[in-house]
């Protein structure tokens, strides 16, 4: 079986590790006093944010004291949060010790001479706070999230709970335009200060060892192949998946497989979610790889306060490096070639 996968938002079987960034969260939610109880992962369509996500839940799991719950942010959050730790045996039965009646919720029995409790933030708080009696954290993941009604309702409890000093912690994932709209929301403004990572890419040594390891290629080419996939996750799967599959001689072989599938699993879907003015942009660094921030303003006729919120936008969407001052250069590994082709189609 190919040990590498073309699948998304599953843990592959071949994992490069993102020791700093996955370290630094889970380092802080253990921590005795947080900094904080809230980290937001953004990246591009492919940059592993849902990987990340479940390699940090999953460690959490492994610990006693942690209770790790995944939503789903198209349902509401706060009725399905309390429904799952209902769920959960050990704290049902805590729950029922504690005589809570959560009736009114459909969660279990009412009790006699106990008033059931009929709003859902406070059942949250109860069950918050049993938690913290038994002095167990409890982390909620959410995967893709919008700025929808739900999320925000979610937020706003969720701002109550961490000033109750409650054991609650949040993971959420998304698109940098989806969680920068939620952040934006005047009435959530602890959202405003929570950090947002921004997923880096893979480690270049790391990619070469494990195609070095795995398909027995010299390092030379091990180092060429690990370059052209940028240390962009999908590519560094599908190039994998490629060679396994066939053997080549050279890289050269597999690049025109190598980009129909980044084309058509994500680049096409990348490119269709921009404004016409962030096409624009891309076209002209595509055509001349890295180009002199100066000549992209001029060759569009943009002012240099509008080239200035472009490239910032572009850069959270992890779609252009701005590292090299005064420079842009593109991200994605090979995207110039499908921004040719597109741009002219369009
Ligand atoms: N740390 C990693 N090491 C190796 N491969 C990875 C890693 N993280 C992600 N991948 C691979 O990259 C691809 C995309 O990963 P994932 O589904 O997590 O992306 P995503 O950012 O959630 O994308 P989307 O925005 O479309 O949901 C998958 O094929 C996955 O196997
Ligand atoms: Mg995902």
């Amino acid at each position: 079986m190919n040990p590498f996968t073309l699948s998304f938002g599953k843990k592959p079987n071949q994992y490069i590790s993102r020791l700093a960034q996955t370290g630094m969260i889970i380092e802080d939610f253990t921590a005795s006093e947080p900094s904080s109880q809230l980290y937001m992962l953004t990246g591009v369509r492919g940059s592993g944010k849902t990987v990340m996500l479940s390699t940090i839940s999953h460690e959490l799991r492994q610990k006693s004291d942690w209770i790790v719950v995944e939503l789903n942010p198209t349902r509401d959050l706060l009725t399905s949060l309390a429904a799952k730790l209902y769920a959960i045996d050990e704290l049902h039965t805590l729950f029922i010790k504690a005589r809570f009646d959560f009736s009114a919720f459909g969660l279990g029995v009412a009790f006699e001479n106990t008033p059931p409790v009929t709003d859902i933030e406070t059942v949250l708080e109860l069950m918050l706070k049993k938690l913290r009696e038994h002095n167990k954290r409890l982390l909620v993941t959410i995967d893709e999230v919008t700025a929808n009604d739900h999320i925000k309702v979610f937020a706003s409890s969720f701002q109550i709970f961490i000033r109750q000093d409650l054991p609650l912690f949040l993971l959420m994932t998304g698109l940098f335009e989806n969680i920068s709209e939620i952040q934006d929301d005047r009435a959530l403004t602890f959202l405003y200060r929570a950090p947002k990572i921004n997923l880096a890419p893979l480690n270049l040594n790391a990619i070469t060892a494990s195609y070095q390891n795995i398909l027995h290629v010299p390092s030379k080419v091990a180092r060429k192949m690990a370059l052209t996939t940028r240390g962009y996750p999908f590519a560094y799967q599908v190039l994998g998946y490629l060679w396994y599959q066939q053997k080549p001689q050279t890289i050269e072989q597999l690049l025109p497989e190598f980009d129909q599938y980044l084309q058509e699993l994500v680049y096409q879907k990348i490119w269709q979610e921009l404004s016409s003015k962030d096409q624009d942009v891309l076209a002209t660094i595509a055509k001349s790889g890295r180009s002199r921030i100066k000549d992209i303003r001029e060759a569009l006729g943009f002012s240099s306060s509008l080239m200035s919120v472009y490239r910032e936008r572009l850069k959270q969407k992890g779609l252009v490096d701005t590292r090299d001052y005064g420079y842009l250069s593109l991200t994605l590994p090979r995207f110039e070639n499908f921004i040719e082709l597109y741009h002219e189609l369009r």
